[in-house]
């Protein structure tokens, strides 16, 4: 076994607890089976491009994740660290993350079968009081690494059903008519010395931590995260055309791709339609935008006389909120309509779109990424890519916190991206 820090509770834990563990397991398990059940063998294995993965791979690679890491010892099949091991370099090679929709084989009832057997053995291990605390924290792990993936097998099905000729749908989805968005209206914050980052108890990945302390200045905050009205405007002001707007690798991106909407926008019949989970429809103004790459949500930001906000600045802002709002389990897999603020609080700050931030993905003064292989998981990708936050209409509910930190390349466009505005004061 590789340790970890722990990340669960410091006892271990009792028969309430093991019961409670293992009911979060079978839920979670279970879920992931439920968001594939719609599909077709076929529609499990395509791969349209490098960062999309077939669901297929997804099912595998999050039950290989607890063969690994929770359980150890003999392996089920070993040729499967190399088939669905992601990147841990210090569990060894892996095939290349392109050529995963190239696996014929396993096929998918084999990869069921490795499911159930393998969720038969963490329970009896659970039940055996087999696991240690560090194993423990591992399941714990394994448990917000299989969320994460619930949300990957949705956005990757996405790109895989959108960008094929007939864009069929995942399911049927119910909407209600195209309307005005709210106005987009903005609070101020007064700044000062805040706090971020998780604190030292309860579950975070490593990357949220340790809490500390960051100077702002005050700054204002859109209320709710920008609509396709504002997109149509931008569209409609010649926005994707002002290279004024633009940061310079996203202009050259732009140009290369001939960006004129957002990913999944199309002209149809003279009108502009967008592809969502349940086929093609018209755009309404009202919603809030998605599928926008951090290169568009800073142009737009730039068209509206503001900019992104950063890290410090969005968690500052969302203290006080609820943890609610349009997340997968809605089962509306669409953002919701641009919402108004209620209460002194923010709109849709969880749920509906991850934000953009101007943020680098970075470490936190005094990171420590967990020891062993299970500390790739998070420290070796802070390069090149910029922080989200508040999850989205894919992620599961609970999934997310405060201080969660996801972090894409500024080019990302298939996750469900959006971009709540900031403003200097
Ligand atoms: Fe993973």
């Amino acid at each position: 076994m590789l340790p970890i820090a722990r990340t669960t509770t410091p006892d271990a834990p009792g028969p309430h607890e093991q019961a409670a563990l293992a009911d979060r397991f079978t839920a979670v398990r279970e879920r992931t089976l439920e968001l594939c059940a719609p599909l077709s063998a076929e529609d499990c294995v395509v791969q349209p491009m490098p960062d999309a993965s077939p669901a297929k791979w997804h099912l595998a690679h999050t039950t290989w994740f607890f063969e690994a890491f929770v359980l150890g010892g003999e392996p089920i099949d070993p040729a499967f660290d190399y088939l669905f091991n992601s990147y841990y370099e210090a569990v060894g090679p892996r095939v290349a993350r392109a050529r995963r929709g190239m696996l014929s084989r396993p096929s998918l009832a084999h990869v069921h079968a490795y499911r159930a057997a393998i969720d038969r053995r963490v329970l009896g291990a659970l039940f055996d009081g087999a696991l240690d605390d560090d194993a423990l924290a591992r399941l714990e792990l394994g448990l917000h690494h299989e969320q994460q993936h619930q949300e990957l097998i949705l956005t990757d099905l996405k790109y895989t059903l959108g960008t094929q000729p007939l864009q069929p749908a995942y399911r049927e989805l119910a909407r209600s008519a195209p309307a005005a968005p709210e106005p987009l209206a903005w609070r101020t914050e007064p700044g000062g010395i805040i706090e971020l980052g998780a604190p030292d108890t309860g579950f975070a990945f490593d990357n949220e931590r340790p809490r500390h302390r960051a100077l702002v200045a005050p700054y204002q905050l859109a209320t709710r995260p920008i609509a396709n009205a504002e997109v149509l405007a931008f569209i409609a002001d010649g926005g994707y055309r002002d290279h004024r707007l633009w940061l310079s690798d996203g202009w050259q991106l732009a140009q290369a791709e001939a960006w004129q909407a957002p990913l999944y926008w199309a002209r149809r019949d003279g009108e502009l339609a967008i592809y969502e989970l349940a086929g093609v429809r018209s755009v309404d103004p009202a919603e809030t935008a998605c599928h926008l790459s951090l290169y568009e949500a800073d142009a737009i930001a730039r068209w509206l006389g503001a900019r992104l906000p950063t890290e410090a600045e969005w968690e500052h802002a969302a203290t006080g909120d609820p943890n609610a709002g349009n997340f997968a389990d809605r089962g509306r897999l669409h953002p919701d309509r641009a919402a108004a603020p209620t209460g002194g609080l923010l709109a849709q700050v969880y749920g509906d779109v991850w934000e953009w931030t101007a943020s680098s993905y970075a470490p936190y003064p005094g990171f420590r990424p967990l020891a062993g292989a299970l500390g790739e998981y998070n420290g070796k990708f802070m390069s090149g890519q910029h922080v989200l936050r508040g999850g989205s209409c894919l992620t599961p509910a609970g999934h997310v916190r405060r201080s969660y930190r996801n972090f894409f390349p500024p080019s990302a466009r298939w996750q469900m991206t959006g971009v709540r505005p900031a403003r200097d004061v």
